[in-house]
């Protein structure tokens, strides 16, 4: 695809060859996400940032992503600090913040209201989630963490075999990793959920058609004993109609130390996008996996700036330019990453 200029509103939209460019922008960015070197290559754009649903790491990470690379960022958070509260139309709001912005990034609780909102934007717009739909900055972060994580065991995307747990009717993440990899060859996914919460049928079918192997199933502890990545996800609660409706599903599921270690093969990594839920009642990842070496959450996590760096500087087209605006830091950086 060309990115220069382009929304990016859904994983349908990427080839195979589009994810290994967007995959080695990311691997450059990586002195600039960890501290090593800034770069000045953004200086003067703006990003317009819009959340209309709570976000910690997608707002976060993308805003710091954009000044990583130079820019500034102005943000809009929730329906109560916008004039959408007025009855504004998302026409018009576009209309207006694309003024405003060089590019930017939305979240809203509603399926396909971002691709309204990039309709009538004069910048390129990024998905940052819409409704239960996709979040597809999200499925390259996993992917990514994936194609890094099992390059330490000798194992590459083709040939994958994958667990996802939880709520696979609602999770956007699930939806959109599941679209992506039907890129990929001979993959094997086991979908774990309540009958209630089943992946999509036409996700499935989609995956069907690539050639995957599909198998569903309602119990985890017997699904887990032969993959490479473990992908749990919390009860999509704010998409229910009451919060006792989920709360027959939230703590169905609960990955633990005892249970990786009685089912898992050693090196099964565990993924997240986070939130997990640990309250009372939920914890579909426990905290005692928190010494777990394979448990790569926060690397994930981390890997969302340098694949948001990376789309910015192909929307931008800067990705040839960032080395010329670069210096070294100058500030204590410590050793986090
Ligand atoms: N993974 C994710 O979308 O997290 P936030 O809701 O915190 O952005």
């Amino acid at each position: 695809m060309k990115f220069t200029g382009s929304h990016i509103l859904s994983i349908g939209q990427f080839e195979r060859a589009d994810i290994d460019h967007i995959f080695r922008v990311a691997d450059f960015m990586a002195p600039f996400a960890h501290r090593k070197r800034v770069t000045r290559v953004l200086d003067g754009a703006i990003l317009g940032s819009m959340f209309f649903e709570p976000s910690t790491r997608t707002r976060v990470s993308f805003g710091s992503a954009f000044n990583l690379l130079g820019g500034d960022v102005r943000e809009t958070i929730g329906f109560e600090s916008s004039a959408i509260a007025k009855g504004e139309s998302l026409y018009d709001t576009a209309r207006v913040l694309s003024g405003y912005s060089d590019v930017i990034v939305m979240r809203h609780p509603q399926e396909g209201s971002v691709s309204e909102f990039a309709e009538a934007s004069r910048v390129p717009v990024i998905n940052g989630g819409d409704g239960a739909n996709e979040h597809p900055s999200q499925a390259l972060l996993d992917l990514y963490t994936i194609k890094k994580e099992l390059r330490h065991h000798g194992r590459e995307l083709d040939n994958l075999r994958i667990a996802l747990i939880g709520d696979l009717k609602y999770g956007r993440t699930v939806h959109s990793l599941c679209k992506l990899l039907t890129l990929y060859k001979n993959v094997s996914v086991t979908l774990i959920s309540p009958q209630e919460l089943q992946m999509p049928g036409e996700i499935v079918e989609q995956m069907r058609v690539a050639g995957h192997t599909v198998v569903e199933s309602d119990l985890m502890e017997g699904s887990i004993g032969h993959v490479d990545i473990a992908y749990s996800t919390r009860i999509q609660e704010e998409r229910f109609a009451t919060k006792d409706e989920a709360n027959l599903y939230r703590g169905r599921y609960r990955l633990n130390q005892a249970i990786y270690t009685r089912f898992c093969e050693p090196n099964t990594v565990i993924m997240h996008p986070l939130p997990r839920d640990s309250r009372e009642g939920a914890n579909e990842l426990d905290n005692d996996l928190n010494d777990n070496p394979n448990l790569a959450i926060f690397r994930q996590a981390d890997n969302g700036v340098l694949v948001r760096m990376a789309l910015f500087a192909l929307i931008l087209d800067v990705e040839d330019q960032v080395d010329k605006y670069a210096s070294d830091v100058n500030w204590y950086t410590g050793s986090r990453f």
